[in-house]
């Protein structure tokens, strides 16, 4: 069995190669991945000698580059990770969502049709159903939440959703989607709440809190993504949706004041800035049909996955510190000087 796995030298995908890797030794392992800013070689290190594991750099929105990958290695199953992912930047510049969302999901799927694949998955995110009030606590998104969007990066992750939806009706292409909510753990970029939070703190600098802090998200450890993806890939039904999520909300403010508490900073260090354009107030997955169909619940509590991340950040301080100390801080001084 020969999985490829864009955007494996990111976040979740570099989670999801260690992760099949570990469960699945006699997989191969092919991870392609444009190296954006996004994404770290560092992160794949541990895995570069594994000779089940190969790493191809290539666009996935360059056809010919993928259309020859697929030539050459013949994947059985596709698992694409890889797009733009912080909503921040997509505000600053929609224009690469756009291709490398929509159009890169487009080339990924030509080429599936063109070889052959067991199983296209597509990677998404619970933000494609928009937010919900704060005030309706009983009110979750299931798989028939219509699509609604706020930011240019989840306009561009349901217009791919909608185009694999169209692959499998219209061509039979063998898909399946995820929708999954906000993940936490190792190897996430330092431009994410967490470990934003956890890098500022433990550099003693302001820790940036958008508007009050009162937007929620419903937070899932990293490896049990993973291990949702890898249930769906092998047992899920084709031409299916299904959420994943923690049943884990939490107010921004509440996280960061955890964070404070867990490295013995002050909460002092917190900064309420301006707020983002169009700030989703309230994500929430209801994950029964995943549950329901393939067994699937969240393993790791976020009291213990949170002591975990800090952990590991703590452990790892030369991976996020290589980032921060690089173009990074072009990008930070830009969007958080003066704000
Ligand atoms: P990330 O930004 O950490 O990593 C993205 C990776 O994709 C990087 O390695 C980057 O180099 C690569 N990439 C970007 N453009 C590419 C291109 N054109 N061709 C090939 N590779 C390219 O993102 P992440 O947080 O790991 O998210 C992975 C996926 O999961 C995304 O599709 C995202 O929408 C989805 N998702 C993320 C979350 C979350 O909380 N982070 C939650 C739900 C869904
Ligand atoms: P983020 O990690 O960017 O994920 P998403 O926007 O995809 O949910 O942000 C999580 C929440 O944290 C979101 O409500 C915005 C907020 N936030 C801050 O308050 N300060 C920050 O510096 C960042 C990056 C995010």
């Amino acid at each position: 069995m020969k999985i490829l796995v864009t955007g494996g030298a990111g976040f979740i995908g570099g989670n999801f190669v260690h992760y099949m890797l570990k469960e699945h030794k006699d997989y191969d392992i092919l991870c392609v991945d444009k190296l954006t800013y996004a994404g770290n070689m560092e992160t794949l290190a541990p895995v570069m000698d594994n000779p089940h594991f190969k790493f191809v750099r290539a666009d996935i929105a360059d056809r010919d580059a993928i259309f020859k990958i697929f030539e050459e290695e013949k994947p059985d199953i596709v698992v694409n990770f890889a797009a733009e992912s912080h909503v921040d930047r997509s505000i600053e510049d929609p224009g690469i969502f756009l291709k490398t969302n929509i159009l890169g999901t487009q080339v990924m799927m030509d080429a599936c049709r063109q070889y052959g694949i067991e199983r296209y998955h597509q990677v998404s995110t619970d933000e494609v159903y928009g937010d919900l009030p704060l005030d309706r606590p009983d009110l979750f998104f299931t798989e028939e939440t219509p699509i609604h969007t706020s930011s240019p990066y989840s306009a561009s992750k349901a217009s791919a959703d909608l185009l694999v939806q169209a692959y499998h009706r219209t061509f039979g292409l063998p898909v399946t989607i995820s929708r999954c909510s906000n993940n936490y753990g190792p190897y996430h970029f330092p431009e994410k709440l967490i470990p934003l939070m956890i890098a500022n703190a433990l550099n003693d600098k302001p820790l940036p809190v958008y508007g009050k802090g009162e937007n929620v998200r419903d937070w899932l450890y990293v490896e049990d993504h993973c291990r949702a993806i890898d249930l769906i890939i092998h047992k899920g039904s084709v031409g299916e949706v299904y959420n994943i999520g923690g049943h884990n909300e939490m107010a921004n403010i509440d996280i960061v004041k955890i964070i404070c508490k867990e490295l013995g900073k002050p909460e002092s260090l917190i900064t309420y800035v301006t707020d983002r354009k169009g700030h989703d107030m309230r994500y929430a997955i209801d994950p029964t049909k995943i549950h329901n169909e393939l067994g699937w619940l969240p393993e790791t509590m976020f009291k213990d996955g949170i002591k975990k991340t800090i952990q590991w950040y703590l452990d790892n301080r030369q991976w996020w510190e290589n980032i921060i100390n690089g173009e990074y801080r072009e990008y930070y001084k830009k969007m958080y000087e003066g704000r």
